[in-house]
């Protein structure tokens, strides 16, 4: 059977290439007379195949020195309390509500500290990114935590705030999906599943100051200073998951780093939105300046007809189109791995559902 377009908020598309050579090292990985799923955490060729990940992630992100990367598991949920949890010395954050994950990261972190909502914009619907000033931010704050692309609104930072105090991201749904300067930041989190592999890790990038702040009595699995201090292995980790993403680290490099796959998703993103813009059937309800290159929401400001729509999109091989069930209407994600080919294809098929119904 062909492969379809996975338009998928994620898990999502993965590069072929690395599916492929996931499968011919299924059964054996470089002549071990084993597959990677039966290594031992501690064997020399799976510490190898651990290792390589985290010199290739600092390689392609140019992680500074003094910022340590975790692999951890729970997903970017998790990261949702283990911030508070570990950051939280003083008991209080600031946070930019700019959709429903930093609505959901701060309300998490409520459970451990007091939580200050800096500036939202529910008032429209988180169809924008939410301006502040420098002086609407605590300067004695813990920390500033932001959701820097909205994969449920299709809202993305095209700036990031200044902010006076360490700067937490989660990072989701755009890391590797540009570049970003790592030394702007306290912390960044991004579960694997969107731009860097498949579900089972999430990477924390921490500045090592950060990491002292750990107070001993968390539960060990949930607190960074333990975790960094066992190099990710305090417990066994998800290896497959690390092996998939250091394959997919592999891939980004090979087609330039985030360099280029910026550049491409810019014009991945571009074909979608002029289509759109030009168009008299659909439209982006995202303000301007703030929309996703990674999701792409889009309405006719019909449901049925948006409904229609997904379900005749699948005939032709461009699967899972429907918005999410907050917000309705059609999402095209387009990650790294999503080819231009797919992404023409479906500008394509709605010129064509477009003449068709209207
Ligand atoms: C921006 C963002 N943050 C957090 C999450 C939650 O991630 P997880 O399911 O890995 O916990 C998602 C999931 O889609 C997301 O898009």
């Amino acid at each position: 059977m062909a492969r379809v377009y996975n338009f998928s908020a994620g898990p999502s598309m993965l590069p072929l290439e690395v599916l492929e050579r996931a499968g011919r090292e299924i059964t054996e990985y470089e002549k071990t007379g084993q597959s990677v799923m039966e290594m031992s955490h501690r064997s020399k060729e799976y510490i190898e195949i651990f290792e390589n990940c985290e010199l290739k992630l600092r390689e392609i992100m140019s992680i500074p020195d003094n910022y340590s990367v975790l692999f951890l598991q729970g997903g970017a949920w998790l990261q949702f309390s283990m911030v508070p949890m570990n950051l939280g010395v003083k008991g209080k954050a600031d946070y930019i509500l700019s959709g429903n994950w930093a609505e959901n990261a701060y309300k998490e972190s409520q459970k451990f500290l007091t939580a200050r909502m800096v500036a939202s914009s529910k008032d429209d619907n988180y169809l924008y990114i939410p301006k502040i000033k420098p002086e609407d931010l605590d300067t004695d704050a813990d920390y500033l935590h932001i959701c820097q692309n909205n994969t449920i609104f299709g809202t993305r930072y095209s700036e990031i705030p200044e902010s006076p105090v360490p700067l937490v991201a989660d990072a989701s749904s755009m890391i590797l999906g540009e570049t970003m300067d790592v030394s702007k930041y306290g912390l960044i989190y991004a579960g694997a599943q969107k731009n860097m592999g498949c579900a089972g890790v999430t990477v924390v990038i921490i500045r090592d100051d950060l990491i002292e702040r750990s107070p001993d009595n968390l539960p060990s699995m949930l607190s960074y200073k333990i975790q960094n201090k066992g190099k990710s292995m305090f417990n066994t980790p998800p290896t497959y998951a690390v092996y998939i993403m250091s394959l997919v680290l592999d891939w980004v490099k090979k087609v330039g780093g985030t360099d280029a796959l910026e550049k491409i998703n810019k014009e991945k993103a571009s074909v979608l939105y002029d289509f759109i813009d030009n168009s008299k059937m659909y439209k982006c309800e995202v303000h301007k300046d703030s929309r996703s290159r990674m999701n792409v929401c889009f309405v006719t400001g019909n449901p049925e007809i948006d409904d229609k729509f997904c379900k005749e999109a699948v005939k032709e091989g461009l699967v899972n189109l429907k918005g999410h069930r907050l917000v309705g209407g059609i999402r095209a994600s387009i990650y790294n791995a999503m080819p231009m080919e797919g992404v023409v294809a479906l500008r394509d098929f709605m010129a064509r559902f477009e003449k068709e119904n209207s």
